[in-house]
């Protein structure tokens, strides 16, 4: 096992891969990675302890098991907030997913917030989970709806973020990374912008929180979201952050047990934050799980995982780039894909290339990555996209690419 207690300057695949029960002696190359992280043993027996020493309601207890289960689920709650920066633990919601967060937010702060002749602005490039619910919102309310288009490498120009980020917007919905392009967005341009013209900024952060330290007080986000299962945690378990003046002024998104200070026949008082939000029974042995997932990665240490990805990418790229017929969209500089390589082989149907790769023991991602309006922006119905995360290898990203060099005379192009 590398020893995740020293903060390893350097990440050796090969050490740990054992931390990580799914990869080791699999010959899968797992590379569905912005879809879903593998979970080390470290997340699997936190979860396991949770539930064989610690396993009560949380939050209800006054007995000593569910006072331990509420520890684990607060001390879970710290550690995020730590994590990413966040004055207070009171900052951090958890949810069950990015989606679910984005949600609560469309629900709770959208349709209390905006109204007619307001202005959403939404990246197009957004994932499904952070543009759908403001279209709900638009849609509710009588605002406006309009897009901030990047151009075909995925980049926003200034002429783009000085025309729609404008006077009326009062919210704009934008990923740190792209889950298409992989591409770090200028968010603190974007968000001094929109502050200017009184705007708040909510920012996905689902594909950038695995890859690189959050600060959300410098990053100055009103809201920011992300998921566990992309960064080494069980699925079930999100997080939603908030200015603190900004949650205190929302009302719940669901209503339920543990929600309330106090209930009558004429009257609800609700808890403060964060409690307000988190009706019913939480997933604190998800959370447990989460908080042993940051400490995974705090040991690592985020300079170790940012330099195992560039060499990663780097070779990736290097390959990728130089097999006939293959468009790679996104960023013309490898390091800024974070691991994300998304692309389409002339007239072969991405899910073609993704059971062919499967026939190799590649798992990629096919299809539309929940962004069908950015596809239509690019021009294209579908694409492939391969992740990587820092325990992937140098020998699956060149299986990765030497079959997919194949693929076309696997189809039936011949040679050319
Ligand atoms: N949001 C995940 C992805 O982009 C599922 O693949």
């Amino acid at each position: 096992m590398q020893n995740n207690t020293n903060g390893p300057k350097q990440i050796r695949p090969d050490l740990i891969r054992r931390d990580f029960p799914l990869l080791e002696g699999n010959p899968v190359a797992y590379l569905d990675n912005a879809a879903t992280t593998q979970k080390p043993s470290q997340v699997l027996d936190r979860m396991r302890a949770f539930y064989e020493t610690e396993n009560a309601n949380p939050l209800r207890g006054l007995y000593d098991l569910g006072v331990r289960a509420t520890q684990a689920y607060e001390n879970a709650r710290a550690h995020v907030a730590a994590f990413i920066g966040a004055a207070s633990a009171d900052q951090i919601v958890f949810t069950r997913n990015t989606t679910e967060s984005m949600n609560l937010l469309a629900y709770s702060y959208g349709l209390s917030h905006i109204g007619p002749g307001d202005e959403i602005l939404v990246s197009i490039a957004e994932h499904h989970s952070n543009m759908l619910p403001w279209r709900m919102v638009a849609q509710k309310t009588g605002a406006r709806l309009s897009y901030l288009e990047p151009d075909s490498f995925g980049a926003y120009s200034e002429q783009e973020l000085e025309t729609k980020i404008r006077k009326g917007v009062k919210l704009v919905a934008v990923a740190q990374v792209s889950n298409v392009f992989g591409r770090l967005n200028p968010i603190g341009e974007i968000i001094r912008r929109a502050h200017a013209v009184g705007a708040v900024v909510v920012v996905d952060a689902a594909q950038s929180a695995p890859h690189m330290r959050i600060d959300v007080a410098r990053m100055d986000a009103d809201f920011l979201a992300f998921s566990g299962h992309k960064m080494l945690a069980p699925m079930g378990i999100g997080v939603l952050y908030g200015k603190a003046e900004l949650l205190a002024d929302m009302p719940p998104f669901m209503q339920g047990g543990e929600m309330i200070d106090s209930v009558t026949k004429e009257k609800v008082v609700y808890s403060p934050v964060p409690h307000r939000f988190e009706a019913g029974t939480v997933s604190a042995a998800d959370a447990a799980g989460l908080d042993a997932a940051l400490t995974y990665l705090e040991n690592l240490g985020f300079d170790a995982i940012a330099q195992r990805e560039r060499e990663l990418s780097a070779r990736a790229y290097e390959q990728l780039s130089r097999i006939p017929h293959l468009r790679l969209f996104g960023s013309a500089d490898p390091t800024d894909h974070h691991g994300i390589f998304t692309f389409v082989l002339d007239q072969v149907h991405p899910h073609d290339v993704s059971t062919i790769l499967d026939t190799e023991g590649i798992a990629v991602r096919a299809g539309h990555h929940c962004a069908q309006p950015l596809m239509r922006h690019l021009h294209v119905f579908s694409t492939t996209r391969a992740s990587l995360y820092f325990y992937n290898t140098e020998e699956e990203v060149d299986r990765l690419c030497s079959t997919l060099a194949t693929v076309r005379r696997r189809m039936g192009f011949g040679d050319e």
